[in-house]
């Protein structure tokens, strides 16, 4: 396989603590050396773009491939492209497909479909989803499953997510909660709030997030498990997960970048795709999910890409599915909202999109250290993409932020030594031989055969 240096750019490495301008070189899929002024033989690629950063390839805990079922949405193909094109190399997919990924055989189908870039399956807690009989999760570990989870609803019977809480454990697994009370959030569509008072919109108290919060918290304590908070949307949410932290409790937290970036506000424009579960939230909710971010109370920065179909977005909002597609503008958000403002450094931002959400998961990925996989994001931190429909790659184009200028570009993504996303060529996979001809085209990218 042919090596690749990485040469002369800030390598920003969270896991080892690393924030310089050095070399990186990659042979044999894997992470072969790190330094100053690495020598390259003839083999070699070489790849140097002035301004740009070089981090490992992102880890996106939370995602949602319609493969098996919705392959008019997103399949498992179509999302690792997508993948890729926003820097992530690793990508943990929900198991709420048709069917439900809760059987050692769909966990299998799952793990070994993902070609352009790692693809860790979260099977189901309960059969069905259904959250009544527990799935075998025992045998669903061994099939691959890295994680258990019914996202799209919560485990309302406290009773069987207290058993899911003790069979994980036992496996050393941890359990994701979506958090919503069904009860709590009965028709709602929207937060409540003015905002839902203005637009006539059934309302979701922000009491349907933080009473299953402290519920899941209370009994993973009481059990001893492993408990990780999906998509965690108010400021109650993070007060919790704050003080079950503080006493010693194995909780750990996500939020997505359209929690920090919009607000129940931009609801108002009835666009379909602002709906999503939990629903956008107040100006005081982002604040207290900024600082959440800010003071480590949240762990993990994720994308919840939620790919629904036109069609079916393009009706009355509440009769609209919830979600949002949102892998390929993970890292833009990110920098805009939270690097570009100054809440977070670029290193503490990685972070939570690498080495963090890997430790979440109980997975190895999310760093440079020598001899890890050669998973590697290079991208311009100052560089501005503009977001159209068209720039997506996912197969759904279900995005509140068409339309925006954001921060961050990424320039080339690299999995397991391999070039799989590639700026200049816009697709996946890139040649060398075609890397040569634009080098020498565009004088940005050097190639060295
Ligand atoms: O908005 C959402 N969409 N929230 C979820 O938890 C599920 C997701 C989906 O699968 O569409």
């Amino acid at each position: 396989m042919r090596k690749t240096l990485l040469r002369g750019m800030r390598l920003i490495d969270p896991a080892t603590a690393t924030d310089e301008r050095i070399d990186l070189l990659l042979a044999d899929g894997v992470i072969a050396a790190r330094g100053v002024d690495i020598v390259a033989d003839q083999e070699t690629r070489i790849v140097e773009f002035p301004g740009a950063v070089v981090a490992p390839g992102l880890v996106d805990m939370h995602v949602h491939l319609r493969e098996p079922g919705r392959e008019d949405e997103e399949t498992i193909e179509s999302g690792t492209l997508a993948a890729v094109h926003g820097g992530i190399t690793t990508l943990a997919a929900m198991p709420n497909t048709e069917p439900t990924i809760d059987t050692p055989s769909w966990v299998e189908y799952v793990r070994s479909r993902g070609r352009l870039a790692r693809v860790h399956p979260i099977a189901a807690i309960t059969v069905g989803r259904e959250g009544k009989a527990l799935a075998p999760l025992a045998e669903l570990a061994q099939a691959g499953a890295v994680a258990f989870s019914d996202d799209g609803c919560s485990v309302a019977d406290a009773n069987v997510m207290r058993r899911a809480l003790q069979y994980a454990s036992m496996i050393e697994r941890t359990i994701i909660a979506h958090c919503e009370d069904p009860a709590l959030v009965g028709a709602g569509v929207m937060n409540e709030g003015l905002a839902s008072t203005r637009s006539g919109l059934s309302p979701i108290p922000a009491a349907a997030e933080e009473t299953m919060v402290a519920r899941d918290i209370l009994l993973a304590g009481s059990v001893g498990a492993r408990l990780h908070i999906a998509h965690v949307s108010t400021r109650g949410s993070v007060e919790l997960v704050r003080r079950a932290k503080a006493d010693g409790i194995a909780v750990t937290a996500e939020t997505c970048p359209h929690y920090f970036s919009l607000t129940d506000d931009d609801v108002r424009s009835y666009d379909t795709s602002t709906r999503v579960n939990p629903p956008l939230r107040s100006a005081d909710d982002v604040e207290a999910i900024k600082e959440g971010l800010r003071d480590g109370t949240i762990d993990a920065v994720a994308s919840d890409h939620a790919p629904h179909s036109l069609e079916e977005k393009q009706v009355e909002f509440d009769a609209a599915p919830p979600g949002m597609i949102g892998m390929e503008v993970l890292l833009p958000l990110t920098i805009t909202h939270m690097v570009d403002t100054g809440i977070l450094s670029l290193g503490k931002a990685i972070a939570l999109m690498t080495v963090q959400p890997a430790r979440a998961l109980g997975i190895t990925a999310g760093t440079l250290e020598t001899g890890a996989a050669a998973d590697v994001v290079v991208f311009d931190p100052r560089a501005k993409v503009e977001i159209t429909s068209d720039w997506f790659r996912s197969l759904s184009k279900n995005s509140p932020f068409i339309g925006s200028t954001l921060s961050g570009r990424v320039l080339i993504t690299i999995h397991d030594g391999q070039i799989v996303f590639e700026e200049d060529l816009g697709t996946a996979q890139g040649s060398g031989e075609d890397h040569g001809k634009r080098a020498a085209e565009s004088n940005e990218l050097v190639v060295g055969v």
